[in-house]
Order: C-alpha cells, then structure tokens, then sequence
C-alpha cells in the first residue's frame, strides 16, 4: 500500500446497492468516486444520438472513440458530459438503460473505458469505484474489494422505487440486463475470487458502509 493511497472496487448487479453505498463510503473516508456505469451509459447517449446500428461494433467502437467523454469524481455530485452536452439525466433514461448492454458488450468500447478508468484511478490515489469488473480487471490491485449482491425481489424493488416506475416490468428489465452484463464474452460481471461479499437484501445503507469502514480499518488504509 503507497502512502496516502486507498483504491476501493465495488461490483455486483443492478439494485445491490452498489451507488449509494459506494458513494457514502467515499464521502466518510474522503475519497473520490468514480460511476463507472455511468460512462458506459454515457458511451450509449453517444451512439444513440448518432443513429449508428447498436449490432455493428465496428461502428459503435467509432463512435465511442471520437465521443469526448468527461465525468466529475466528486461523491456528493458529479456531472457526465459528452461532447461538451450535459447527458446526466439522459443516461439515466429508459432507451440508456434498453441499450447499454449492448454498446458495453462491445471489445473496443471496453478496452478504451477500462484505460480512462485506470488513469482516473492512478491520478486520484483515493478512490471508490464502482461497476461489474472493478476488482477483477480494472483494478485488480484494489485495496478492498467488495462484491454486493441482493435477492432478485430486493434490487427490482430498489430500482422501481427509485424509477418510480413498474416492479414487474423492472423485475424483467433487470433481470434481461442483468443476464447479459454476466454472459457478455468480455470482462463480464464478476466476482473476484479475493472479493468481500455482502448480501444486502437485509441490510440498510449504514450497516453496510460501517461493515466496509471496518474492513478499511482493519487493512490499515482509511
Ligand atoms: O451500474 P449501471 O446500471 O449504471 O451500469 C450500466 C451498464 O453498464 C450495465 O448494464 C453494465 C455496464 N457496465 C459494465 O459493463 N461495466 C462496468 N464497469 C459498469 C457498467
């Protein structure tokens, strides 16, 4: 462990908890916070709006190369531009979220996040990071590495409240990205076999962040 360093890889499914916790934890141990959904799902805006077809790599991979992509590292509020445009509220939107499966699944848009991610990283020094393959292939140094997962029921619940919208329908949509995110040929979700896992199904916000600090604590680095 550097001096000062403190790089934290929060993976699991949609609706574990993974945002708000990772976000809390960055905050009490005054880290930065990296969403690296969100610049997938930033990546996604891009190739929507640009109306090439989401099959043809080829083109999505283009399109991900010249989209000047920027997100803020602050965990009490970070914004997302693309091409100088705000997209924060759009990638958050329902044809995001139909779409970024696919665009993520793609080698090329991968191997280019994965190398900004590592740089944002390196160049932060304290980091909580969140995603699918954090602590297996982004930072596989991480000094923690936590794994959250929550009953299917629990995350469609989670994701409905905060979406307002059907928990049937969210149940289905979640599960339909959640199958992809983990059959995906490339640096699918995964759980790193030196991961924490937390099962959140039980737990509130604060048990879980206190359950991480402690972990912090006991490797000697927050
Ligand atoms: O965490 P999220 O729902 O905002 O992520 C959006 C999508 O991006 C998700 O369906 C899978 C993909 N993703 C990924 O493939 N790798 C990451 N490190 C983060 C997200």
């Amino acid at each position: 462990v550097r001096a000062g360093r403190c790089v934290v890889a929060v993976d699991g499914p949609s609706g574990s908890g993974k945002s708000t916790v990772s976000r809390r934890l960055a905050v009490d141990v005054g880290a930065l916070y990296l969403d690296t959904g969100a610049m997938y799902r930033a990546i996604t805006w891009a190739v929507l709006r640009s109306g090439v077809d989401l099959t043809d790599a080829a083109s999505v991979a283009k399109v991900a190369g010249e989209v000047d992509l920027r997100i803020g590292t602050d965990p009490q509020g970070y914004g997302v531009t693309a091409d100088g445009v705000s997209v924060d509220a759009e990638i958050r939107g329902a044809e995001v979220t139909g779409a970024v499966s696919a665009v993520a699944a793609v080698p090329a848009v991968r191997e280019l996040l994965v190398a900004r991610q590592r740089e944002m990283i390196t160049n932060a020094g304290r980091i909580v990071v969140e995603g699918r393959d954090i602590g297996s292939v982004v930072a596989p140094d991480a000094d923690l590495k936590v794994f959250l997962t929550a009953s299917e029921a629990a995350r469609a619940a989670r994701r409905s409240a905060e979406d307002a919208t059907d928990v049937t329908a969210t149940a289905a949509a979640l599960a339909r990205r959640d199958r992809l995110d983990s059959t995906r040929k490339i640096n699918p979700l995964a759980q790193a076999p030196d991961a924490v896992v937390l099962d959140t199904t039980e737990l509130g916000i604060d048990q879980v962040v206190a359950r991480l600090r402690d972990l912090l604590n006991e490797r000697g680095v927050a």
